[in-house]
């Protein structure tokens, strides 16, 4: 349920999910995370913990995200309307649960509860690693970032992404990323769960701007839980020499 039977809304939920959700997604480890070289690139990071809780295994995120102009009690209200929107989803069709099986729907909620009460506490520590702005421009210089992530936004909004809308972002996506470095982005489906219909048409014009992509399956964290499709993205141009960051 990628926010997948909330009713698609006229802007994008702002969620609140914890690192361990994100490396599920995303396919990361702790680990992987802890020995990126360089800084690591949440956008969009609506009120996820990626920052807070990256930052004791020594790693550095910039979060990005357009309600970041927004004063706080405006982004928790946004996010209990996300809380309320995944539960009233996770009722109506548990078969497309984000939540792991064995896990009831109460729980894998409270742990989106924590995320926002880290997130806000970081946000009010950490201010300049919250940095307001939105896709597909972002004021970073070209290949900043180690590993970018972009989670459900680029094809989970198509009301918000259409198809030139979502090449545009990927390739912003791509220029602030290092020569050597990855964009994953998940999903690859709309907020029904509908798999993007134009997603070869799209991966072909990034060809073209001399990006490579891949569809990597990444397993289930849980035992009971799906594989997830992440589509990662890098520079064509840059050759790998062994030397280069190793993958998280
Ligand atoms: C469903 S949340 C995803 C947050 C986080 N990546 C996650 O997986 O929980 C979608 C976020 O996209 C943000 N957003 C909307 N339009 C955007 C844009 N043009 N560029 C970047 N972020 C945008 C919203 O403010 C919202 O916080």
């Amino acid at each position: 349920m990628s926010d997948r039977t909330a009713p698609a809304p006229a802007e994008a939920l702002v969620t609140s999910r914890p690192l361990d959700e994100y490396c599920g997604l995303f396919g990361l480890t702790r680990a992987g995370i802890a020995a990126l070289p360089g800084p690591l690139l949440d956008c969009p990071g609506g009120a996820a913990a990626l920052a807070a809780e990256a930052r004791p295994l020594g790693c550095r995120v910039i979060a990005t995200d357009p309600v970041y102009a927004r004063p706080a009690d405006e982004i928790a209200a946004r996010v209990l309307a996300a809380r309320a929107a995944m539960a009233a989803a996770m009722d109506a069709r548990p078969d497309l649960s984000p939540a792991p099986r064995h896990r009831p729907p109460d729980r894998y909620l409270r742990s989106w509860d924590r995320a926002h009460r880290l997130f806000a506490a970081d946000r009010a520590a950490h201010p300049g690693q919250y940095v307001a702005a939105a896709l597909p421009r972002l004021p970073f210089a070209d290949g900043t970032f180690a590993l970018t992530l972009s989670g459900y936004l680029v094809f989970a909004y198509p009301a918000l992404f259409g198809p030139e809308r979502q090449l545009a972002a990927l390739t912003e996506l791509v220029r602030v990323t290092a020569p050597g470095g990855e964009v994953r982005v998940h999903p690859l489906c709309d907020g029904a769960g509908r798999r993007t219909g134009h997603l070869d048409a799209v991966r072909h014009a990034l060809g073209e701007r001399r990006i490579t992509s891949e569809i990597r399956t990444v397993p289930a964290a849980e035992k009971a839980g799906r594989p997830r499709r992440v589509l990662v993205l890098r520079r064509a141009d840059h050759r790998r020499n062994g030397s280069g960051p190793p993958r998280p």
